[in-house]
This record gives C-alpha cells, structure tokens and sequence, in this order.
C-alpha cells in the first residue's frame, strides 16, 4: 500500500496534491511519501519479528540524505556499495555498526574509509580482495569482520541484468571454494570472519529461488562451524520484488518471505541482516511530469512527455513495466476501462529507447496535463544520467501536508561547468 491517492479529483501523495508541487518545482520532478517509506520499512521488520535481525537500506536504490535520515530514523542500518554511499549513509546518521559494505570492487580507499568508521562487516566477493583487505587493516592496526558473499548458483528467475546467483555471474565466491577461503580467512592476521553474505537477484517475486539459496546457506554455516569458524550472522542480501504491474505480477507479501526464512534457519543460532531497497522505495516514489505534445503517426498515438529515459532508465535498460496514470482524476464514466485509448509515452531523448510504456491503454490525455509514473522511488534518480545536456532533475519529499526540495534541479551553468576547456583551445 502507498499513500499516493485520488482525492477530489487530483492525485495526492499523502495529503499535498501534486499539482500543488508542479505549480512550484516544475517537471519532471521525483516524489516521495516519508508516510510510504515509514510503512515499507515497519512491515518489513515487523516480518523478522522474534529474529534477530538487523535491516540494512540498500542504498543504492535511493540515496538522498532525507530518504536516508526518514529510514535512520525508523532503525534501518544501510547496505552500502562505494565510498560514496558510505558517506551519505553516515551522513545521514546511519550508526557504523549498522553498515554492511558490499560490492565486487571495492578500493585500498574505500576500505581504509570503512575500517576508520568502524563498520559491522564487509561482505567480501573474491579471493584478491581478501588479501588486500587483510592488508589494509594490517596497516592501520586493526581487524575487519568479514562475511563472504557466496554464489549458491541459483537461477532467481528475474531479469538477466539483475540476477546474480548464477555461477557464471560476477557476483560472490563460487560454492566449490567457499571452505577453503575461509580457512585462509582464518590464516590471515587481520581478518576475523563473523558470518556468510547472499544475494541471488533482485525484483525476485517466487519464494522458490530464495528458499533454494538460503538452504544452502544454512547447510554452509552448519558446515564451516564445524570446521571452527564461529559464524554469527547470515546476511541474506535484498531482492524481494514489488508489484509494478499489479495485473501481472503478485510478489510475496514481507510476511511470507519472513515465514519461509524463519523455517529455513530453524534452529540455528544466528542473527540475520536483511537488504532491502526496492521494496522500501520502490512504490514510495513516482516520477511527476507533465505531457509536452500528442503526435499521431499512421496507426498510433504518442504521448511525448518532459520526463525521459536519462531520468528514469529502467524501462530503456530493462524493458521495466512502469504503471503511468495522469494526476487530473481520469472520469469514471463508462466503467474501469471506459474511455480508454492506446498510447506510446515516450520522452524527448534522441532514442527510439527512450520509451516509457508501448501501446499503454490510458485515460485521454492532451498537451499540458500532468501524469505520474509510479514505482519509481527506487532505482529511479540513484540512475539518472544528464545525457543530451539534461539537467539533473529535482526530488521532492512529502509529509503529511508537507513537502520539501530534497534535492534542487541542477542548472544547465553548474552541469556545463564541469567540463574544462584545455589552454590550447582557449580564447585568446
Ligand atoms: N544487496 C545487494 C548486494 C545488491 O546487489 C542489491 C541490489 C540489493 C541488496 C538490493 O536489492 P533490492 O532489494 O533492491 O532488489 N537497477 C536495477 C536493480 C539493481 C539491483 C542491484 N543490486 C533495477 O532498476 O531494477
């Protein structure tokens, strides 16, 4: 459930109608719902109720400082993959102990960052950087905690660009190697290992391919305590899908997802971290804009919007479902699907790409109305790019009657000024 509602007629998010936020930011601009994202995250933990489990946002699905510092302050921790994200979780007020750093390359830096804060764990993908991480705390005096992320080589049936549980994917150590890279864990001076790390894909919406790893994973633990490593934690990565297409897609709810983790641990003694992003951001998030012109070609109709691909990149990137509905309150004469036509909602980037939605049946639309597109809280700015010179767009929250800029449009100066002119090509 999200908080953006019909109300008199207009689109609301929580209780400020998004006309309202147009009329004074512009288009295209990211909304957000704090009401949404308190939601997501209550459910979500209310799911591992009875576990000891520790909820970590992956950050790379939304990492504005106020969307940080609404989930620091529901007693999220944070799933970090870069020095940068290590810092705007930080910054956010996101304790060190709730921070987990994953990701297949992480730097000498990067790392140095991490030990100095004091992090819970580094969630370690490969042999090499295992001894470099040994090296680095070496260097400064201290331990890191370490989990290795493992390939359980299982097929999370989602799309093939975020799926990473398969053997041939880049992600985690391949099961066959896993005992002998914790017995050289235990070999090295400044690593201590705390626990084992999975993450089979993401927009998973089965339980099957999750259960499938978690097993594993569970036999692993079972597995490598015998073999003397005190393993206190399983981090079981994120990946839970979210309904964007409520007519084609049906994800386990947050309870059953922490029903079947629940039977999966049975009784082994050990807390869990969990990884969420999309599922907490997601459905918090849309993206405003406003249409520009309707074009009508031999046999269809497009509907050219201000918003485009290099704003929100996931149906370009991956063919991803986006519902799009218009803020004005389309009129409920003729039935749900009365008044329907077909339209292509693309954006103004130089790219055939660079659509939103291909024959979508939408309520009429003409030139000047506003429309949203749903489900974009996550994944959505984290991936915008300013190609064709577009400026960043801004982002917007929402609470309550309230809402702020949370993140200015960026100016054509600031973004052009980032280029520098060599002295050979400078004016005399
Ligand atoms: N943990 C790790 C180690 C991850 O790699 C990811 C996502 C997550 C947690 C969070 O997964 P989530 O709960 O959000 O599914 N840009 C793509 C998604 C890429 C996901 C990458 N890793 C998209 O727009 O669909």
């Amino acid at each position: 459930m999200d908080h953006f509602q019909y109300r008199d007629g207009s689109l609301y998010a929580e209780d400020v109608n998004l006309s309202d936020i147009a009329a004074e930011v512009s288009t295209p601009v990211y909304v957000y719902s704090s009401a949404t994202l308190q939601r997501h995250f209550r459910v979500f933990n209310e799911a591992f109720e009875g576990l000891d489990a520790l909820i970590c946002f992956a950050v790379k699905a939304n990492s504005n400082q106020a969307v940080l510092k609404t989930l620091a302050k529901e007693g999220s921790g944070a799933d970090v993959v870069s020095g940068g994200e290590l810092k705007r979780a930080l910054l956010a007020g996101i304790p060190a102990e709730k921070i987990v750093f994953s990701g297949v390359g992480k730097t000498p830096d990067e790392m140095r960052d991490a030990l100095s804060a004091n992090i819970k764990q580094f969630n370690v993908e490969s042999e090499a950087e295992l001894e470099v991480l040994n090296a680095v705390a070496k260097s400064m005096n201290m331990i890191a905690p370490v989990s290795v992320r493992v390939n359980p080589d299982v097929d999370a049936k989602t799309h093939a660009k975020i799926s990473t549980g398969k053997a041939e994917n880049k992600f985690g150590i391949p099961w066959v190697r896993v005992s002998r890279v914790y017995a050289r864990i235990a070999e090295l001076s400044n690593l201590n290992a705390v626990g084992v790390d999975v993450h089979i894909g993401s927009q998973l919406t089965d339980l099957k391919p999750f259960e499938a790893a978690f097993r594993k994973v569970v036999d692993l633990v079972i597995n490598l305590r015998t073999q003397g490593h005190d393993i206190q934690h399983i981090d079981l990565g994120g990946g839970l899908g979210i309904p964007y297409d409520p007519d084609a897609e049906t994800p386990p709810s947050p309870g059953a997802y922490g029903a079947m983790i629940n039977k999966v641990l049975g009784d082994l003694d050990c807390s869990i971290i969990l990884e969420p992003g999309r599922l907490i951001a997601g459905n918090a998030g849309v993206l405003l804009t406003s249409m520009l012109y309707e074009k009508e070609s031999e046999n269809k109709v497009f509907y050219i919007l201000d918003a485009a691909m290099n704003d929100l990149s996931r149906p370009a990137m991956y063919d991803a479902y986006h519902d799009i509905i218009p803020v004005k309150e389309p009129s409920q004469t003729g039935g749900e699907q009365g008044n329907k036509v077909s339209a292509d909602f693309v954006g103004p980037v130089c790219e055939t790409g660079d659509t939103f939605a291909k024959a979508r049946p939408t309520s009429p639309m003409t030139a000047g109305d506003l429309a949203v597109i749903k489900s974009a809280g996550a994944y959505g700015a984290v991936m915008a790019s300013t190609y064709n010179s577009r400026a960043l767009i801004p982002e917007v929250l929402v609470s309550g009657d309230k809402f702020a800029i949370i993140r200015k449009r960026q100016s054509l100066e600031d973004l052009i000024k980032l280029d520098q002119v060599p002295y050979w090509l400078a004016d005399e």
